[in-house]
């Protein structure tokens, strides 16, 4: 029955635009007790922090900043892989806190040729271990790790279900172990944050890797691994540059367009993602005291790369391209110029200029070779690499 009635609420998804429901956002310069923020410093030392706690209680819950230590351990290394175009390394990254401990698997990629340390791509790997296999037997858009290997830079992935599985049984068992008071409270991360977190843990690791510019690295995610790849990426402010790849709801798209996938419906099928706050909000949108353009607001200064797909309308293309131009609002104020169109720009026009970028892409929900093509463009500028 439980499986009938989703499919029933999944087919009553909205895909009209004329049938959007009217919204006010909230003002992303604006504090909660309506003091308006008008430069850098109001922004940073009173709005900012007031839209992180406020993602942080009511969407993706606490991110735990301690922990009782960290090692690095590499497990295989090899000099010439690639036909020797790249230096491979394979790393355990174990966490312990709590008497637990996590092991987060990483591959790492560093381009033989080019001028170290290597400003690096890191993908949130949400999909088959295959896609990013240290060995290359398989070869694939979704971490097309030669592409980026030959545009000079390094490339890394780590697997999500390391962090926390991706399953409503299971997603305990990973960094949750080294934090179970997160499970009992309200606004405890699960699964989402603990990806999030764990991409925090392998920026620890970039700043000791003497081939890893750890002040050049874009972090890269799709989909689920995109909302990651936001709430991480406003969290640490270490990552240079962040990618969301068709993230879609609770990623780079607004809430309350309540247009293809709903708060209610994210939180019912996948109930380990968010906090348990989250799911006040379900059918009540107008209710948050935010929206997913306060997320991408708290990357600024730094780029950002929103994407879409043409066949994607689940993840709400127009409320993604929305989002991102409220967001510029913020890079205004420091004086960085984005120039984004005034509407969501035609399919395969790529607009890679930071520090908003964003594209649609031609096709389905997917991360692509096309789509790194245009990161790594975006990277180029922004690094001046060009
Ligand atoms: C589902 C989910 C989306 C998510 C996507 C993915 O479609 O509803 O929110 O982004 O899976 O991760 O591919």
């Amino acid at each position: 029955l439980a499986s009938v009635l989703l499919s029933f609420e999944l087919i009553a998804q909205n895909y009209d635009e004329s049938k959007v429901p009217s919204y006010i956002l909230p003002d992303v310069l604006e504090s909660q007790n309506k003091m308006k923020i008008a430069n850098v410093k109001d922004w940073e030392s009173i709005r900012r922090p007031e839209i992180l706690a406020l993602f942080e209680e009511n969407v993706y819950g606490i991110m735990p900043k301690k922990f009782d230590n960290s090692n690095f351990k590499i497990k295989n290394e090899n000099k010439l892989s690639m036909n020797g175009k790249a230096h491979l390394k394979e790393l355990e990254i174990s966490v312990s806190n709590n008497n637990q401990t996590v092991i987060i698997n990483l591959v790492l990629f560093v381009p033989t040729r080019a001028k170290k340390p290597a400003a690096t791509f890191l993908l949130i790997n949400n999909r088959g271990k295959n896609n990013t296999s240290p060995t290359r037997d398989t070869i694939s858009g979704f971490w097309p790790a030669e592409q980026v290997i030959d545009a000079g830079y390094a490339v890394a992935a780590f697997h999500v279900n390391d962090a926390a599985p991706d399953d409503k049984n299971n997603y305990r068992n990973g960094v949750l172990r080294l934090y179970p008071e997160q499970l009992k409270a309200d606004n405890g991360m699960k699964a989402i944050g603990a990806w999030a977190w764990a991409a925090s843990r392998i920026m620890d690791y970039f700043e000791k890797d003497k081939d890893v510019d750890a002040s050049k690295v874009i972090l890269t995610g799709h989909s689920r691994g995109g909302k990651a790849s936001l709430w991480a990426a406003a969290q640490d402010t270490r990552f240079a540059m962040c990618v969301t790849n068709c993230s879609g709801n609770t990623g780079a798209a607004l809430s309350r367009r309540r247009f293809g996938e709903t708060v209610k419906v994210i939180n019912t099928t996948f109930p380990h993602w968010f906090a348990d706050n989250y799911k006040k909000f379900n059918d009540n949108e107008s209710a948050l005291p935010l929206d997913q353009h306060m997320l991408v607001s708290l990357i600024a200064p730094r780029p950002v790369y929103v994407t879409n797909a043409s066949e994607d309308l689940w993840a709400d293309p127009v409320g993604t391209f929305k989002s991102v131009k409220e967001a510029e609002k913020v890079y205004e104020l420091y004086n960085v110029k984005s120039g984004l169109p005034q509407s969501i720009p035609a399919i395969n026009m790529p607009f890679v200029k930071p520090p908003l970028a964003y594209h649609i892409r031609e096709g389905k929900h997917d991360m692509t070779f096309y789509d790194w093509a245009q990161f790594i463009k975006t990277a180029d500028l922004y690094f001046n690499r060009q």
